[in-house]
């Protein structure tokens, strides 16, 4: 029989308890206003989405939905360059390669996912105002803007689900970004 003592048992718990909390501090205020403001935005962008190609004839619909696009894709190219140069990862230090390697590829896709909705979105303008209003090139510009945005929806869905696996795991990656339902210390 394998027998621990009780001090040994203390120290074992201890141990594992400081690794699987996060060992850097939270995000920046920075970093949390730009993930939270751009979920608006994002949010925004589908509340005011095109339903009909038709309606891009309406000039001031169309300058609105450029302008748009244009800033959207600012916000996120700034919120990018300023996440991967100063910000790191509040995954524990124990967390498997493989997990964080999983983390890396789906926050990578959503910003792909996301740049690409918005450059699609540009040049399905760009046609547009080329007068090429239907045709192979602006269907399949379409197609792809639309394709991106389901992909997107899918990974928005494993982002949430994995950011709630993570607070029920009380491993401070939840308290690192999410400002409510804090987790028990
Ligand atoms: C970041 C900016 C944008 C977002 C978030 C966005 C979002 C969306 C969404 C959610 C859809 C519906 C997809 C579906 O039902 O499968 C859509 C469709 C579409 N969007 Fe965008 N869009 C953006 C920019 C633009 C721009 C700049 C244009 C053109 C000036 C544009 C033109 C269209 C067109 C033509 C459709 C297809 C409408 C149809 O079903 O006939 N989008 N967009
Ligand atoms: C209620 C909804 C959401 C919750 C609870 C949430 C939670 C989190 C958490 C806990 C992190 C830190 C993960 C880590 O350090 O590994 C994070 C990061 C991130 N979130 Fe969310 N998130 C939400 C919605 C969204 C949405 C809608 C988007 C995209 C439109 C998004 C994009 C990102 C990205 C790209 C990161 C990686 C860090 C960065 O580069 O900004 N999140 N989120």
């Amino acid at each position: 029989m394998f027998i621990i003592g009780a001090d040994r048992l203390m120290r074992l718990k201890l141990m594992n308890n400081i690794d699987n909390k996060h060992t850097k501090p939270n995000y920046s205020f920075l970093a949390k206003l730009l993930h939270w403001c751009f979920i608006f935005l994002f949010a925004f962008g589908l509340y005011k989405q095109v339903d009909d190609i038709n309606q891009l004839e309406d000039i001031s619909f169309f300058r609105t939905e450029i302008v748009f696009a244009s800033v959207f894709l600012l916000f996120l190219t700034f919120r990018f360059l300023y996440m991967t140069k100063t910000q790191k990862t509040s995954l524990p230090t124990n967390t498997p390669k493989s997990q964080k390697l999983v983390a890396k590829i789906v926050h990578f896709s959503m910003y792909i996912s996301l740049a690409g909705i918005a450059f699609t979105g540009l040049m399905i303008g760009y046609f547009f105002s080329l007068g090429l209003k239907d045709g192979f090139l602006i269907e399949l510009t379409i197609g792809t803007h639309e394709f991106l945005v389901s992909v997107i929806y899918w990974l928005i869905s494993i982002h949430v689900i994995a950011a709630i696996y993570h607070r029920l795991k009380n491993d401070g990656v939840w308290d690192s970004m999410v400002p409510f339902w804090k987790e028990t210390k």
